[in-house]
């Protein structure tokens, strides 16, 4: 029989607790070290869209160029921003794959176009491009479901929030463009950076 003798009570207690701290002290180290794997056709789903991207900011930089060429410095300093945005969209899925586990591979990128009919059409592509990432995105968070990767699921909401923002930028500044006409591209070069800085101040 388990006897506490009076007066010792309070040894077996502290004992207990510092048991019971040295247990919780080893599970979380064992916690720091484990890493819930990548699923490996999770994976290959995001190394594509590494590609995706890495060419979307390449796209992006490419009509950059083309605006400021056209004298456009308005329109260009926008399309500037946006293709170091598709860079950090790279980098965060390429950090994402190998902190799980997995191997993230940079592939090369195909040259996009170096002239646009012109800037209306130029954002017609836009949104054209990040409707095909957006849909692009969402077939990586079905195979998650599929392969049952929540963890991946959970991580790619941020995509799916970033690219609703992303065509609504798009169809805000087509509809800027349709409503000035080709002939007031001054005005609009002017004004296209403030559209940043409103949807910045929304957020
Ligand atoms: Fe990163 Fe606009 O897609």
């Amino acid at each position: 029989m388990f006897r506490i003798r009076q007066g010792n009570c309070k040894e077996y207690v502290d004992h207990f607790l510092s048991l019971l701290f040295s247990y919780f002290c080893q599970l979380s180290a064992i916690n720091q070290n484990f890493i819930i794997m990548i699923n490996s056709k999770v994976e290959k789903a995001l190394n594509e869209q590494v590609e995706k991207e890495g060419y979307s900011s390449s796209l992006y930089l490419a009509m950059a160029s083309w605006a400021e060429v056209k004298g456009m410095p308005g329109i260009a300093a926008w399309l500037y921003v946006q293709s170091d945005e598709e860079r950090m969209h790279m980098l965060k899925i390429i950090k994402f794959v190998n902190e799980r586990g997995g191997k993230a591979v940079v592939p090369a990128f195909k040259q996009p176009a170096a002239d646009f009919p012109s800037v209306k059409a130029m954002f017609e592509d836009v949104l054209k491009h990040e409707q095909f990432i957006s849909a692009s995105i969402n077939d990586i968070v079905a195979v998650c479901i599929a392969e049952k990767d929540y963890t991946s699921q959970q991580w790619l909401q941020w995509f799916v929030n970033e690219q609703i923002e992303e065509e609504t930028n798009a169809m805000q500044i087509l509809d800027k463009i349709k409503l000035l006409g080709d002939g007031s591209l001054y005005l609009f070069d002017r004004d296209i950076m403030t559209l940043r800085q409103e949807a910045g101040a929304a957020e």
